[in-house]
């Protein structure tokens, strides 16, 4: 096992050298967050017109995810960050046990929102590389986790097994330690690939013969989120019978072009009637009709693109898309006071990072912690959480299938 310590320094090398910029690509970034500093200087004393009204949004993520009623399966979160596949568990009517996140902030995220909650977090209490979960072991039904994805991601090396960030094997020792009834693990669809495939063979599969494991990938889209977000599951029961009894979770909801609604009378209304429309992004956040509405381009992961930055943009491609919906993926903002008072430079609306969570499907109530940045990440590196609801009611289904 690595010494934290050296982990830390091996993640600061990797992140100073990912961000290398060229001096003169340094200047232009100095030069961007210059102009931008200037006119938010000028929008905080007003005196920049508010071109967009403060917006309502339409959609609140709860109808996506309607409380269960109580169980008594208990849940263990291991890698919580800002708590996505947390509150799609405590939605599915679980019962939360602990959550172990490295970073504070996300930590205080979880405690903030849920204080009644055990939450493990920071170095020294939410390694997961550090602890012995020994004490769990019989007292846990479902382990649930999303181990670092970095090392898999197209954005980024995609090194695997080579990356340090890889922590598999922790979920994997966690879980034979604990031998829960089950596991849900998430990750992005890069582990899917067959570059990945004897990585997720010997990593995943192998060390886990007591489970039978399921692997599947399910879009945001297709359960309510106005976003087009990718994911990869596994799932894993130790009894075979309840695995038998366990279906992938299908599709709840359907996006179809506003326009396109007309000619596809039939075909939509068929579809309608077994599945409910994905609002447009325009239409969930409640921003006026511009005779055009589409579902988002998938928002950027906490730990890609430049550090710190207050930027939803996940590539250069998907700036062509928020400019059709007319909105400014860049500088988004504390809260919509602060985005309406902050007009972008070519009229678009501006962000906020309640926006942004509803985008991503978190609740108005879901109040995260940290500066700008750190939200995003937080909102960037999440589960959806109606798409975490729905693994976690198919989870349970299958549980009480075989509770007699
Ligand atoms: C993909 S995110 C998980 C997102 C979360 N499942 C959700 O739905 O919001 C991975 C998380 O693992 C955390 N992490 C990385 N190394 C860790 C470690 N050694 N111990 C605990 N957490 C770690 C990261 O800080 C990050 O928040």
């Amino acid at each position: 096992m690595v010494p934290p310590s050296t982990k830390t320094n091996v993640y600061k090398n990797w992140e100073r050298k990912r961000y290398n910029l060229t001096s003169s690509q340094r200047d232009r970034y100095r030069q961007i967050s210059h102009e931008s500093y200037q006119a938010k200087q000028l929008a905080e004393q007003g005196k920049l017109a508010a071109i967009h009204a403060i917006n309502i949004p339409n959609l609140d993520p709860t109808v996506l995810m309607p409380q269960l009623t109580a169980s008594s399966y208990a849940t263990l979160s291991l890698f919580s960050g800002g708590g996505g596949l947390d509150l799609g568990f405590e939605q599915a009517g679980f019962q939360h046990s602990g959550s172990y996140e490295l970073i504070p902030i996300c930590g205080q995220t979880l405690q903030a929102n849920r204080p009644q909650w055990q939450v493990c977090s920071g170095p020294e209490q939410g390694d997961v590389t550090r602890v012995d979960w020994q004490p769990y072991r019989g007292q846990i039904d479902v382990v649930q986790g999303g181990p670092p994805c970095q090392p898999f991601s197209v954005a980024g090396d995609q090194a695997g097994a080579d990356d340090e960030r890889n922590l598999w094997g922790e979920f994997v020792r966690a879980v034979n330690t604990i031998e829960p009834k089950a596991f849900v693990a998430e990750n992005v669809p890069g582990l899917m690939s067959t570059k990945f495939k004897s990585f997720v063979q010997m990593y995943i599969l192998a060390p886990l013969p007591n489970y039978h494991i399921m692997k599947f990938e399910l879009n945001a889209v297709e359960f309510g989120v106005p976003q087009i977000r990718r994911r990869v599951f596994f799932v894993g029961f130790r009894s075979k019978q309840v695995a038998q009894t366990f279906h992938i979770p299908q599709p709840t909801h359907v996006w179809s072009e506003p326009s396109k609604k007309q000619q596809l009378t039939l075909n939509f209304a068929t579809l309608a009637s077994v599945k409910q429309p994905t609002m447009g992004v325009r239409g969930a956040l409640g921003l006026p009709d511009i005779g055009n509405d589409a579902i988002a381009p998938t928002l950027r992961s906490g730990f890609t693109g430049k550090r710190n930055t207050t930027s939803i943009l996940n590539s250069a491609a998907s700036q062509k898309n928020w400019a059709s919906l007319q909105i400014w993926p860049n500088g988004v903002q504390k809260d919509r006071q602060a985005a309406a008072a902050f007009p972008a430079k070519n009229g678009h609306f501006r962000l906020s990072v309640q926006d942004c969570a509803i985008l991503q499907g978190f609740p108005e109530s879901w109040q995260f912690q940290g500066a700008v940045y750190q939200v995003l990440g937080q909102i960037g590196n999440s589960v959806c959480p109606p798409v975490a609801y729905q693994v976690a009611k198919a989870v349970r289904a299958a549980l009480e299938s075989q509770k007699n």
